[in-house]
């Protein structure tokens, strides 16, 4: 039997990120679900959709640049802190190691093993939340998470998947199948 749960958004777990912006002449970071990967190719997009009463909207549109940084299982607790306080109230910029790459408005955590530097290319404006898209600019990666291939490794990088409905982070499983091939046994022909 298949319930009907109305319009409800089942696209979860996603990955959940620490977007850095430069608010008010000081770097700000907040927890970020709602992501998505936009084209691909060059020039890579990346889109975050921030609810407007957050105080990270506007440096964003200020500067036109923002960081999306991939904290690991490790970074739980101070993921889920720069998503509970607003730097309304609480000043966030100290809370982690920072490094400046190429652009000067897109504060990078040293504590995530990815980090990727974006410029502003488009804003989709919902009710309740702005869809901020940037091209990514330079993606960072600690070299301990990478394969011998040079490929970021997600079982090294451990990320936090989040769920909406039970409010939980998940961690990652095994690697199950390699993709454009298992299904290849299903082809006829
Ligand atoms: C795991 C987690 C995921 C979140 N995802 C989002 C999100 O995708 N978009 C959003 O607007 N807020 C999201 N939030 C809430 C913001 O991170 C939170 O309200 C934050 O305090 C806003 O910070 P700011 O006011 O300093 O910008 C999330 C919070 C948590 C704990």
């Amino acid at each position: 039997m298949k319930k009907d749960l109305g319009p409800a958004t089942a696209m979860y777990p996603s990955l959940t990120t620490i977007v850095g912006a430069v608010v008010n002449g000081r770097p700000n970071f907040l927890a970020v679900a709602h992501v998505g990967i936009m084209n691909h190719g060059q020039p890579q997009y990346i889109s975050v959709g921030i609810n407007k009463s957050h105080y990270s909207g506007p440096g964003i549109h200020e500067h036109r640049e923002f960081s999306v940084n991939i904290p690991s299982e490790a970074l739980m607790a101070e993921t889920d802190y720069v998503g509970i306080v607003s730097g309304k109230k609480t000043d966030k910029s100290t809370l982690f190691e920072l490094f400046t790459g190429e652009l000067q408005h897109a504060p990078l955590i040293a504590q995530c093993s990815v980090s990727m530097e974006c410029r502003l290319y488009q804003v989709v404006d919902f009710p309740s939340h702005e869809v901020f898209i940037g091209e990514i600019v330079k993606t960072w990666a600690d070299e301990s998470i990478l394969t011998e291939k040079g490929h970021i490794d997600p079982a090294k990088v451990r990320p936090l998947l989040f769920d909406m409905g039970t409010l939980s982070y998940y961690g990652l499983g095994p690697v199950l199948g390699g993709c454009w091939n298992v299904g290849k046994k299903l082809k006829k022909g």
